[in-house]
């Protein structure tokens, strides 16, 4: 029988409770809640009330675009390389405020940093060189910057470099209409979209797929989400989409379609249990995983949903591709031409009209894109996720492990391991209490997150372990940044212990090999295991008392272990309590707070209480009707030897305990 506790505490202290903390012992949960893990922070001189970053894998350079500045970040060494300043040059002609250039796009497009920003309701673009000798970065030049970065910085907008061209959407008028996805710049033909083929569009993600033996056919995927032409009550307002365009798609010919895309086909992106038609219809965002071979690139695609939870759909490229390739078209049922439509061609202007009319008229398909694990999503969570990169890590094993970044509504990030079709969450870390991210870059090769909020830009070094882990701790978390080796649980190298798949402990060497080890290595700084901290508290008969023990695992279960009899935790934060109303002998003596995870057993803590002779007179203790419940605050990692407590009364308010 489960237990459940309900605890209001009122406290003078000043830290803060959080009452919704995760059920331990639910896979459910973030294994592990991170600290410390945060490399840098830059906080800026003004709140942006939009942000959007910028990395080059190849330059391994990031940027950063705010309200009015583009900025170079060095993500290696904490710190702002330079700052650009880009103010709008139209101060006069508007009021007040309204003048600010935010910043929407920053690509690097034909060897040059491209810039656009919404410059006072007049999108502008510029190119900003870098010159060699000096750093800094220059505007060459400048153009207008219409259907690249939207009017205002809330309308939707995604852009796109690919081979030297630039592909864009964003609204060509002020209220945020005619959103297009188009070419816009480069050496080839501008092509936009026809107008029918989407309704009220929010655009998510480009993505081009090379194909190095293939040029010709390669693609430019399009995801995005559109009003449900169903207008069936019970639909949903949304669908998601995938579409795709050749790259060497130039339009139609002078007379039918020029400057149109004439390799446009859509699909609905479906993510769901389509066994229950429940489906989770609004793409959120995307990433894409991109593979040596394309037919392997995934991409991972975030859903919500309108009952409130989220989810993570995968699919690959294959598995798209065999849907445009060989679906039929919705709304036609006679024999579909040749070319058939979708199909790239060198010379798109020499197309039959049969083939681009039926592009223009059915370009949608009637088959659906599943994802990977078809009958269910990947993971679907009850916390509202807002972005996702996933990263390839190689882990001890030498096996490559795609590890999921999921940042939530209230600024924590969650990481979760692909393991197969199962979803395995290793940790929780709190980057801001304060606001939600609004931009997230991962630098895979520096394995580092980059996150952007409203007051500050935050840096995660993603491979920062807890050192001193024990080697089950250490294989138990699954997080393939980490090996054990023996000076502890460690950025992974190459021969660490490690194992992602199913986290079995029986990689570890035996209880008495690993104290061996780690007495060999082990440096004067490095903390004894918590199991050799007992502490002891003198406390007198008669007053309320509790034990706290961290909680080093929200997969495990604990215990409290005291006179050959266990009673359950209750969990406070990242403690697990043990609660005595009112001390009498039989609470003397020693307590062991035991946690249980998968096969290991392990003792976190042990205390050991014994009785204090105290005079009466000074005691005030039964003021509080409800009676008051006296903590231990341990100095860190309380030392066995000189035990310095200090003393807070907690006015417990209410507290009831059902089996
Ligand atoms: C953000 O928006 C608020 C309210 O619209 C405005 O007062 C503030 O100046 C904006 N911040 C920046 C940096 O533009
Ligand atoms: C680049 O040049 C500017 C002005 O010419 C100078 O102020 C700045 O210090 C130089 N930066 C570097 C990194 O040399
Ligand atoms: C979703 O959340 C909103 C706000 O938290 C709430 O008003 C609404 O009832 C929830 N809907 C469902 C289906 O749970
Ligand atoms: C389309 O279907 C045919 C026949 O079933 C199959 O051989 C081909 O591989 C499919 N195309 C793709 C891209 O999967
Ligand atoms: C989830 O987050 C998005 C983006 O911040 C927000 O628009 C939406 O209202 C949130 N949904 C819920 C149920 O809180
Ligand atoms: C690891 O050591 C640090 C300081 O050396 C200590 O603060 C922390 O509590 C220890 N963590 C564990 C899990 O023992
Ligand atoms: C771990 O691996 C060992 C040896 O392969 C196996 O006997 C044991 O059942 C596994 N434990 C779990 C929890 O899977
Ligand atoms: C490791 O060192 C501790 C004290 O530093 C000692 O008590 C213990 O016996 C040593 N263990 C082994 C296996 O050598």
């Amino acid at each position: 029988m489960m237990r459940f506790a309900f605890i209001y505490i009122c406290l003078a202290a000043d830290f803060q409770l959080v009452l919704n903390s995760p059920t331990l012992g639910s896979k459910n949960n973030p294994r592990l809640l991170d600290k410390d893990i945060i490399k840098g922070v830059f906080e800026y001189q003004d709140h942006q009330n939009h942000s959007v970053f910028f990395y080059h894998e190849e330059s391994e350079e990031m940027y950063v675009g705010g309200t009015d500045f583009v900025l170079k970040l060095d993500v290696d060494d904490y710190h702002i390389i330079e700052q650009f300043p880009l103010k709008t040059l139209e101060q006069q002609r508007c009021q007040e405020g309204k003048c600010k250039n935010v910043i929407t796009v920053i690509e690097k497009f034909q060897d040059s940093l491209f810039v656009c920003g919404t410059n006072g309701k007049k999108p502008q673009c510029w190119k900003l060189f870098s010159s060699v000798n000096n750093q800094s970065h220059e505007i060459v030049e400048s153009y207008e910057g219409r259907g690249i970065s939207p009017f205002v910085y809330t309308h939707n907008s995604i852009s796109l470099t690919a081979g030297g061209d630039l592909y864009s959407a964003a609204p060509l008028d002020t209220d945020g209409s005619s959103l297009q996805f188009r070419r816009k710049a480069g050496s080839r033909t501008n092509v936009w979209m026809y107008d029918n083929w989407v309704s009220e569009p929010t655009f998510i993600s480009a993505s081009w797929v090379k194909r190095e033996e293939d040029p010709d056919n390669e693609k430019i995927y399009i995801f995005f989400r559109e009003k449900n032409s169903d207008h069936n009550p019970e639909a949903d307002p949304w669908i998601s989409r995938v579409a795709r365009v050749c790259k060497v798609d130039e339009g139609g010919s002078k007379r039918f379609f020029q400057n149109m895309w004439t390799s446009f086909l859509k699909a609905r992106l479906v993510c769901g249990f389509p066994e229950e038609s429940l489906y989770f219809n609004r793409l959120q965002d995307i990433y894409v995983l991109h593979a040596d071979d394309w037919h392997e690139t995934r991409v991972y695609a975030l859903f919500t949903s309108s009952w409130n939870s989220t989810a993570v759909c995968i699919y690959t490229i294959a598995m798209i591709e065999e849907i445009f390739e060989n679906s039929t078209f919705k709304g036609y049922d006679k024999d579909i031409p040749k070319p058939r439509p979708g199909t790239c061609v060198r010379n798109s202007r020499t197309l039959p009209l049969t083939t681009v009319n039926m592009v223009k008229d059915h370009s949608e398909m009637n088959d659906w894109v599943h994802s990977l694990h078809h009958t269910a999503p990947f993971y679907v969570s009850t916390n509202n996720y807002t972005k996702i990169v996933v990263d390839r890590v190689q882990a001890a094993d030498k096996h490559m492990h795609n590890v999921l970044l999921l940042a939530t509504d209230s600024g924590k990030i969650h990481k979760v391991l692909e393991a197969g079709s199962e979803a395995f969450i290793i940790s929780e870390t709190q980057i801001s209490s304060r606001s939600p991210i609004q931009s997230m870059k991962l630098a895979s090769k520096k394995k580092r997150l980059v996150m952007g909020f409203s007051e500050k830009i935050s840096i995660m070094d993603l491979e920062r372990c807890q050192q001193n882990m024990s080697c089950a701790d250490c294989v138990l978390a699954r997080n393939p940044y980490c090996a054990w080796t023996e000076a502890g649980c460690v950025p992974t190298v190459l021969g660490g212990i490690q194992n992602i798949i199913d986290g079995n402990r029986s990689v570890c060497p035996s209880p008495e090999e690993e104290r061996k080890q780690i007495n060999r290595t082990k440096r004067e700084t490095a903390s004894p295991s918590p199991v050799d901290l007992r502490t002891t508290h003198s406390v007198p008969l008669g007053v309320p008392f509790y034990l706290s023990c961290p909680i080093d695992s929200y997969h495990a279960n604990y215990i409290w272990e005291h006179g050959g009899q266990s009673s359950p935790c209750l969990q406070m934060e990242s403690n697990c309590l043990h609660l005595i109303p009112s001390m009498a002998q039989e609470n003397y003596g020693g307590y062991e707070c035991v946690s249980k995870e998968k096969d290991y057993t392990k003792v976190v803590k042990r205390y050991q209480l014994t009785e204090q002779i105290v005079s009466e007179t000074n005691e005030d203790r039964n003021n509080n009707p409800l009676g008051n419940y006296v903590v231990p605050v341990e100095s860190s990692a309380a030392s066995d030897a000189v035990p310095h407590v200090e003393w807070i009364t907690l006015g417990l308010t209410a507290l009831g305990i059902f089996n």
